[in-house]
């Protein structure tokens, strides 16, 4: 078989490039290792910048999103039981969309369908091959895969694009001379929860308490979705509802008594490591890597899925220019492009990160550091704009 860009993955990253790519008119096929209802059931974030909102608009998956998305204009730090408030809208005229990654996933899923074009879900990807060398309209690129028929497959391309998360098999396609790592890997992971409990706020929580962080978010005016700073390798069982509960509410909790948790059945626990990774450049001759595959940040600020999105657009708008007239420079520029927003996440979500949990290993220097750092926060306007801009994220060229 043959297509203008094999698509490795079908999460976030990977299927919006195949709209953006479809509206532009080139073709191109989704593989993902997957069944459809493992990526349709996986809880991830939840936060969607204006630039994600914009794309999912454009190509036409937003319905569900405008209709039931929360619209978020600031957030609240708890730092020791005292109340800083951001308010984005006011500081930077910018909100967030509350919106589940699931739910996105789903409906770009059904678009994709109805359109009729090719979205192939258990496929794994064996290996990514002939990546080596120029641009080409001759199809030179090749994806062997097993199909959902357990035989093995050919699929050639002019461009691969790698969207298959951290452990995917795209990036193994770079040689280890090709590629430069930047790594680091915290000491502590977020225990998640999903609860039928209305929000405890209109707005979300991040808190600093000496027991570690906390983060209340939501779902919908009737479903919670929260997360403890827990130790690695923390066994979700190990933690029962009463816990979880009263250690969100030990975490969160204000001094002057004016916040209440709201408390409610537990529908979903999971346990995620936190980790900051890059891999540069994010393109290898006709191998363009995207989102996870390229890079990962630790869940605080709720990068991820936004990183994603705004590289699969830079590189939907390069390969259209590629493909229309024929001109490399926007391709020749993704990389460079890509990785200084995602140089300005990987920075956010770590400065986030490091400011808001409490380090086991941190001495008390490393603590007062932090508890300054939200002295700033509360203290300075100019600097809680900083924040909030990029927590609404940074515009791609040209957006304002
Ligand atoms: C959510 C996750 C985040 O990492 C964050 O910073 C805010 C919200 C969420 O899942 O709702």
């Amino acid at each position: 078989d043959r297509t203008t860009v094999a698509i490795v993955g079908g999460g976030p990253a990977g299927l919006l490039l195949s709209h953006l790519l479809h509206s532009r008119g080139v073709d191109s096929v989704v593989l993902e290792s997957r069944p459809r209802e493992r990526v349709e059931s996986r809880q991830r974030a939840g936060i969607l910048e204006h630039g994600t909102v914009d794309a999912l608009r454009e190509v036409g998956a937003a319905a569900r999103m405008d209709e039931k998305g929360m619209p978020h204009d600031g957030f609240a730090f708890h730092v020791h039981g005292e109340r800083i408030h951001v308010d984005m809208a006011a500081l930077t005229g910018r909100a967030v969309m509350i919106w589940a990654q699931t739910e996105v996933v789903k409906d770009l899923i059904v678009l994709r369908l109805e359109q009729g074009e090719p979205l192939l879900f258990d496929t794994e990807v064996l290996a990514v091959e002939k990546v080596d060398g120029p641009l080409s309209r001759d199809g030179e690129a090749l994806v062997r895969y097993r199909g959902d028929d357990g035989a093995e497959h050919e699929l050639r391309a002019d461009v691969v694009v790698g969207a298959d998360g951290f452990h995917g098999v795209a990036r193994r396609a770079v040689p280890a001379d090709a590629v430069r790592t930047f790594e680091r890997v915290y000491p502590y992971s977020w225990l998640g929860i999903l609860a039928d409990a209305p929000p405890s706020s209109d707005e979300l929580v991040y808190a600093r308490h000496e027991r570690g962080f906390a983060l209340l978010s939501m779902r919908s005016p009737t479903v919670t979705r929260a997360y403890l700073q827990v130790p690695n390798g923390t066994d979700p069982a190990s933690w029962s509802e009463e816990a979880i509960w009263d250690e969100l509410a030990a975490r969160t909790g204000l001094d002057d008594g004016s916040f209440t948790l709201n408390r409610g059945p537990i529908t979903d626990v999971g346990v995620t490591p936190m980790r900051s990774f890059v891999a540069e450049p994010m393109r290898h001759g006709r191998l363009f890597l995207a989102g996870d595959a390229a890079h990962i940040v630790p869940p605080t600020g709720a990068k991820g899925l936004n990183l994603a999105v705004a590289d699969v657009r830079v590189l939907a708008e390069a390969i259209a220019a590629w493909r229309t007239d024929g001109s490399q420079e926007l391709l020749d520029a993704y990389s460079d492009t890509a990785l200084a927003r995602v140089w300005r996440g990987e920075h956010f979500s770590w400065t986030m990160t490091t400011m808001l949990h409490r380090d086991p290993d941190a001495d008390p220097f490393d603590d007062r550091l932090a508890l300054s750092h939200l002295q700033l926060v509360a203290s300075s306007e100019s600097y809680r704009t900083a924040i909030a801009e990029n927590y609404r994220g940074v515009p791609l060229a040209g957006e304002h």
